[in-house]
């Protein structure tokens, strides 16, 4: 028996690392795969190792072990294919970079769904300024969840995507409104990017958290009333990087996000009648 151990970041598991190894079975004649996490520069194995077996569980000849030493000991008479640090690894540094595609969809939506590499593959998405928006708006909404008992990791990230599509262009954002066509399309432009980021996390990414995207889906007008809904209008109109002091209605939203929401709701509306605008992210200071 002719045994490769394939030893890799995997960090995480691309298409091509799976193409590599069905080369291993057909050049080398080889019987099995043995995937092997390479810990040197990252510990932390567990969601490699699960993302491995999401993404070999089609294939019968793949295996993931945990102790290759252990295998080659137990089992003398096999024979070994040690193959360690092919070039596939550089596709899951296109994956971190906003190449989703690169990945099986299983294990994208395992990525997506347990938030690895999110900040990462969000500051490939949107310019540098949007990204601290983002990172902000991910603290406060931790911080709010604390105060009002809520998923703190739920609601982290619900702040961190929430913006996903906003550096899109209008051309863009403009083809994924004629495939989802939200019944709100003539909210206008500023607001199609909450469909959009609900529609590509969703489908693209496959996000599965109901309550996640369907507050990204109304994070701009604030229009649902499940509290995470709330919770994400709250926050990115509250973010203390916008030009003004939001300090009294973030204390009331750490306390109180129901009252918190009525109160911000009410001051989103007369700000934007005020300027004849209805843009829920460029209003105050166009972050
Ligand atoms: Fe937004
Ligand atoms: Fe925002």
């Amino acid at each position: 028996m002719r045994i490769v151990i394939y030893i890799s970041a995997f960090d995480p598991i691309t298409k091509p690392h799976i193409e590599t190894a069905k080369k291993f079975l057909k050049n080398e004649n080889a019987d099995l795969v043995c995937f092997y996490v390479d810990s040197t520069n990252n510990s932390d194995t567990y969601h490699r190792e699960q993302m491995i077996k999401l993404a070999i569980k089609p294939y019968r000849k793949f295996v993931l072990i945990n102790n290759y030493q252990r295998l080659m000991r137990k089992n003398k008479e096999y024979e070994y294919i040690i193959v360690e640090n092919d070039e596939s690894d550089r596709y899951s540094d296109l994956f971190k970079s906003g190449k989703i595609s690169v990945v099986e969809k299983k294990v994208c939506s395992y990525i997506f769904n347990n938030g690895l590499y999110a900040k990462k593959i969000m500051s490939s998405y949107i310019n540098e300024d949007r990204f601290k928006h983002c990172l902000s708006v991910a603290d406060l909404c931790l911080k709010i969840a604390r105060g009002n008992n809520l998923d703190e990791y739920k609601a982290y990230l619900i702040g961190l995507y929430h913006d996903i599509a906003k550096d899109l262009k209008k051309e863009e954002l403009s083809i994924y409104m004629n495939i989802y066509k939200p019944y709100e399309i003539d909210y206008g432009y500023p607001v199609w990017h909450q469909y959009v980021g609900y529609y590509y996390l969703k489908h693209t990414c496959c996000l599965r958290h109901k309550k996640m995207l369907k507050a990204i889906r109304h994070h701009c007008l604030g229009d649902d009333s499940d509290t995470y809904s709330k919770l994400i209008f709250v926050a990115d109109k509250l973010d203390p990087l916008r030009n003004y002091d939001s300090s009294k209605e973030i204390e009331i939203a750490c306390k109180d996000l129901n009252k918190a929401f009525k109160i911000v709701k009410s001051q989103n509306k007369n700000y934007l009648e005020s300027r004849g605008v209805y843009d829920c992210d460029n209003g105050r200071d166009g972050l």
